[in-house]
Parts: structure tokens; C-alpha cells; sequence
């Protein structure tokens, strides 16, 4: 390199520019320092055939896919739902996975896979969960809250009033109507807003003072941080968790809090909608992402400790998108539900 070039590069990187470029490439490995840390430093504290993991909503879907991993690792595993066969069915499925790993069917004096059916949004149900972790294991490490249902219509449809131009059919909602929209908005916040809140106020003390390395994941939705027609009592009530959990993170920073955002995901989920309404986007068992991708996005999430993690990786720019250029993010999410919007004349 002759000395005129060598200067110029000097020159270069003492400017402003290059002190910003040098930034800018070491970031990644900043980051991925950073991540390697985290991991090793809970993976220390807490060996993998240790951890003591509880899966709220696990008798089907992403839940089982999260179940069925940390089984094959050896965790010991309590799996919790409403519907008994189904859970039933997950225990033995994790029970088979975990021995042909080679794991024995009891870890530390307590079994290594359990199950308790409850619902997560019941006061009861939950204490009785936690009671049942005290005596099965002592206290517990990781807590995964997966469970949600779905919500698929508009919110007018959902009273039963269509909007054609600037005129509703019937002119209004009668009473039976914002009944039932009430009634789906119940349903909507008792899974996805208040379940997640009823399991945090009874685990958090009992994550925090029996785990080394506690951790709690909240699997959220893309949903709850860029909004989409006909999804409007889903997102706004998997909102409601979201910003739940990011407070409560403030207030127990010994717990480690990861969110996890997917955009369509596979499966049976919309078949629950409390609203009864139908798929409009197209089908997602052929367009949406894996369950068994979200489940370990979500084992590794816990891992390494990350905070926010959306699905596909570059829907993270949706929000600031959104931000900037509103418009676009409406016409896109409108597209993708099949929603033409009715503006008037
Ligand atoms: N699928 C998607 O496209 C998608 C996209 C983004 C985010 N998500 C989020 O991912 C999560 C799981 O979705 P999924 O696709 O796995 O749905 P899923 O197949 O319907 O599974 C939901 C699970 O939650 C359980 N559950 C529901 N209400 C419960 C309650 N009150 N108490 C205890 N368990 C309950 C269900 O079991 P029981 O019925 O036996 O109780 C089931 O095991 C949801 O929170 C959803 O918001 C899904």
C-alpha cells in the first residue's frame, strides 16, 4: 500500500464516516458476544437435564412442539390445558421422547414429566398448578405462557353490522349485537390478556426464589405490536400482554423476560375464534410458519437470553415501517386479510 493510500485510509477511519462504518460492522459481533455470554452464563448456573420447565397451554399446537423439545433434552416437564386427553397424550409423547434420549423417568427425587389440566386465566386452577410444582419439584426455573385464542372478524361484523360505503346494514348495532361483541372481547382478554397476568402474579415469587437462572417466556403475536384489520380484539388483547410483561420486566429484573412475535403460524389456532369468524388470509398450514420454528425460536430465545424476537426475523422493521410510513403497513396487512376498507365518497 503506498503511503498516499495508507494516509487516505488513516484519514478515513479517524473521520466521522468511518467511525460510523467501524460501528456499524461491529455490532453483530458485539451482539453475538453478547448472546454467547448470556447463554453460557444460564447454562452454567442451570444444566439442561435440570431445568424445570412449565408449559402453560401445551395440548396442542406450539405448545406441544416446545413440550416435545425440552423433553428430548432431558428437562423435566409440566405440561398444563383444559382438554385431559389431549394432555394426556403430549405427557406420553414427551415420557417416550425423554427415555429414547436416554433420561430416566424421575430427575432429583421428582418425576421428570407431569401434567396438570387447568385453565391459566382461573385463580384456582393456577394455585393449584403451583402447588403441585412446589411438591413435584421444589420450584420451578422456566415458565413458557403459550396459550391464546383467536379472534378473526371485524369489529362491526361482530355485532352483526355490515358496512357498505358511508351506511352501516342495519343503520345500528342493537343491543344484541354489542352484546356479543362484548362477549367475544371477554373471551379474547380472559385468554390472552388476563391468563398470562393470573399466571405471572402467582409464579414470579415462586420463579425467583427457587431458580438460579429463572426465566419466563410470553409467546405473543406480531399481532400486538402492528395492527391489522379484523384482528382488532386479537391484537389489542395480545397487546395488553405484551406491554404487561415488558412493565413487569422493569419490576423483576431477576427474571429474565423473553417475547417472542410470530406472523401466521400453521396449525388449528383460528379454528378457536371467540368470534366464530373464518380464515381470510391464505392458508396458513401452507403459507404460515412452522410450529416446530416458533418452538425452538422459543427454547433458544430462553437460552440466550434475548428480549424481543419476531418471525419471519425481518418483520422486526414492521413497527418502525408503521411509524414512518403508516399507510403502507394498513394497505399490506389489508391485502393479506382480504379487507377492502370502506372509505367514503
Ligand atoms: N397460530 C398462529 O398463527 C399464531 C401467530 C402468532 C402468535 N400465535 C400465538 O401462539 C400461541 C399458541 O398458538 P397455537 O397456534 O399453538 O394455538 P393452538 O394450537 O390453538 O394451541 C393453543 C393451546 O393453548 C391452550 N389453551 C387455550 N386456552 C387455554 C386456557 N384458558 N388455559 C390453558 N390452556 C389454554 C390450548 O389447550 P386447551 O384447549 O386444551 O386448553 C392449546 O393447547 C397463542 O398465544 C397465539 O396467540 C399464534
Amino acid at each position: 500500500m503506498s503511503t498516499l493510500t495508507l494516509a487516505s485510509a488513516i484519514e478515513f477511519a479517524s473521520s466521522e464516516w468511518g467511525i460510523l462504518l467501524a460501528l456499524g460492522l461491529s455490532f453483530p459481533i458485539i451482539v453475538s458476544i453478547r448472546r454467547s455470554l448470556r447463554r453460557l452464563h444460564r447454562s452454567s448456573r442451570l444444566p439442561s437435564n435440570y431445568e424445570r420447565v412449565l408449559i402453560l397451554g401445551a395440548s396442542s399446537g406450539i405448545g406441544r412442539a416446545i413440550a416435545h423439545l425440552y423433553a428430548s433434552r432431558g428437562a423435566r416437564v409440566c405440561i398444563v390445558s383444559r382438554r385431559e386427553d389431549e394432555l394426556n397424550a403430549v405427557v406420553e409423547e414427551c415420557r417416550n421422547l425423554s427415555m429414547k434420549a436416554g433420561h430416566g423417568e424421575y430427575q432429583a427425587g421428582g418425576r421428570r414429566v407431569i401434567s396438570v389440566v387447568a385453565d391459566f386465566s382461573e385463580t384456582d386452577d393456577m394455585v393449584r398448578v403451583r402447588d403441585f410444582l412446589e411438591t413435584e419439584w421444589r420450584g420451578l426455573d422456566t415458565c413458557l405462557v403459550v396459550a391464546g385464542v383467536s379472534a378473526l372478524k371485524p369489529l362491526m361484523a361482530v355485532a352483526g353490522v355490515e358496512n357498505v360505503g358511508r351506511s352501516f346494514k342495519p343503520p345500528q348495532a342493537d343491543a344484541e349485537g354489542i352484546q356479543k361483541t362484548l362477549d367475544a372481547g371477554t373471551l379474547a382478554a380472559k385468554c390472552n390478556y388476563l391468563g398470562p397476568l393470573v399466571s405471572a402474579v402467582t409464579l414470579i415469587p415462586l420463579l425467583s426464589t427457587t431458580s438460579p437462572a429463572p426465566s419466563i417466556l410470553l409467546l405473543s403475536s406480531l399481532a400486538a405490536t402492528v395492527p391489522a384489520p379484523t384482528r382488532s380484539i386479537y391484537a389489542s388483547s395480545k397487546a395488553a400482554s405484551l406491554m404487561l410483561y415488558e412493565s413487569l420486566a422493569i419490576e423483576h429484573p431477576a427474571i429474565h423476560w423473553s417475547y417472542v412475535l410470530p406472523a401466521t403460524v400453521e396449525g388449528a389456532f383460528r379454528s378457536s375464534a371467540v368470534d366464530g369468524g373464518e380464515v381470510r388470509e391464505a392458508d396458513p398450514n401452507i403459507r404460515g410458519i412452522k410450529r416446530e420454528a416458533v418452538a425452538k425460536r422459543c427454547v433458544s430465545a430462553i437460552d440466550n437470553g434475548d428480549r424481543m424476537v419476531y418471525m419471519p426475523w425481518y418483520t422486526e422493521w414492521a413497527p418502525f415501517i408503521y411509524w414512518v410510513w403508516p399507510g403502507y403497513i394498513e394497505w399490506r396487512a389489508s391485502k393479506k386479510y382480504r379487507f377492502a376498507p370502506t372509505k367514503s365518497s
